[in-house]
């Protein structure tokens, strides 16, 4: 159960990244060339954030699974907080993730509220945008390239 859920959170990783890459620059470029928001550029939206939302689940799963949620419950909490890999996997990772994920939440269901193409674009642009750089932030990065 433990590796199958690890190993589809960690090739589900680079499916959800590259799709809010892919759907913050069509954001920026729509706005950059000021043209209208069309269905195709709702649909990327959309697919970023259904599979950042997927991720979140898979994510979730995984934190109760995990050797290292094991080890924090022998240890306790404040062993965690002093140990950098044990706080990266049980605290900031799943922390700053979630946030960012509200943050993409947030920006998806502001686009729906404006009328206005460019606020569409912005809306979507900047939450992403702030998301993207949030998820790069707390990877970790040695773990998944191993
Ligand atoms: C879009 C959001 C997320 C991304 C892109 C992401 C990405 C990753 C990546 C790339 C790894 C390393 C996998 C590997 O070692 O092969 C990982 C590990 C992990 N993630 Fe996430 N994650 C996300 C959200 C979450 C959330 C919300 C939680 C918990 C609620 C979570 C819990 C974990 C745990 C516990 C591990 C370590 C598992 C282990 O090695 O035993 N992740 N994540």
């Amino acid at each position: 159960m433990y590796d199958s859920v690890l190993g589809l959170h960690s090739y589900w990783a680079y499916a959800t990244l590259g799709l809010l890459l892919i759907a913050t620059l069509n954001a920026f470029g729509g706005l950059s060339s000021k043209r209208v928001f069309t269905p195709k550029d709702r649909q990327i939206s959309m697919i970023a954030l259904i599979f950042s939302h997927i991720q979140l689940l898979l994510g979730f799963v995984l934190y109760f699974v995990s050797p290292y949620f094991e080890t924090a419950k022998q240890a306790g909490m404040g062993a965690v907080m002093k140990d950098s890999t044990l706080r990266l996997y049980l605290v900031e990772h799943p922390l700053i993730n979630i946030i960012a994920i509200a943050l993409i939440t947030i920006g998806w269901s502001k686009h729906k509220k404006t009328e206005d193409n460019q606020a569409k674009f912005k809306k979507i642009g900047y939450m992403y945008a702030i998301a993207l750089v949030l998820l790069l932030s707390r990877i970790p990065w040695s773990a998944w390239f191993n």
